[in-house]
């Protein structure tokens, strides 16, 4: 596996402590990973100041996160610690790849929110936006039901790729068109609990379809 991460940390006390605690899901995977795109530390960087943005930006509004389920819940349990407002919290669950890496352009909620956004302050937390499809229908959706605003945070967008315009406020990294894994991101439900994005390597999806 070639890795950026454990080169690039300092190691004072409590990056020992982390290391330590990374060990497992690092370990567990080291042989499917073919690259990390993008490191522990540049994530953690650029949700940090994420964070301060949307606390200046929505200062003094009734501030709702939506995160999308699954791939989000990661990203979004650490840019809410990064956030120094009160806000609340709900979820969506959408229809995605499955153990494929293409998407099919259909989206199917199998959850929706628990609560009303009407006149609400929503802030939609997503993984990633490949095509652009599951994003563009839900926020379709979501402007249906009339809140006072709606804007995306994304923590990664593909470029190239996709084949709806779509207006994201908050995007933290731009990669290219490959499938990556990691950071909430899953292939056939695994490696969401890596703490970096990567790439895997061919050999995994021969396995998986063998
Ligand atoms: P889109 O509708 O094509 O933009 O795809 C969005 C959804 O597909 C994301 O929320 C992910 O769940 C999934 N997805 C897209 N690209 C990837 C990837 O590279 N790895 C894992 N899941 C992905």
């Amino acid at each position: 596996m070639e890795t950026q991460v454990g080169q690039e940390r300092s190691v004072g006390a409590a990056s020992q402590t982390s290391l330590h605690r990374l060990a497992g899901p690092m370990e567990a995977h080291k042989d499917d990973i073919e690259q990390v795109l993008i490191s522990e530390e540049e994530i953690q960087r650029k949700i940090a100041q994420m964070g301060e943005q949307i606390s200046s930006d929505y200062a003094g509004r009734d501030l709702l996160v939506v995160g999308v389920l699954k791939g989000a819940f990661v990203f979004m349990a650490d840019l809410s610690r990064h956030v120094r407002l009160p806000m609340e919290f709900d979820f969506m669950a959408v229809s995605s790849y499955g153990a494929a890496t293409q998407t099919s352009g259909v989206v199917r909620i199998l959850k929706d929110l628990d609560h009303e956004i009407l006149g609400r302050h929503v802030l939609l937390v997503e993984d990633i936006v490949d095509s652009g499809l599951t994003l563009s229908y839900l926020l379709k959706n979501l402007r249906t039901r009339r809140p006072a605003s709606l804007e995306v945070c994304a923590l990664m967008q593909k470029t190239g790729v996709q084949q709806v315009p779509l207006d994201i406020k908050y995007r933290l990294f731009e990669i290219p068109s490959v499938f990556v894994v990691g950071y909430g991101l899953d292939y056939g439900e695994r490696f969401r609990n890596l703490p970096f994005v990567g790439t895997l390597r061919p050999e995994v999806y021969r396995d998986a379809v063998s």
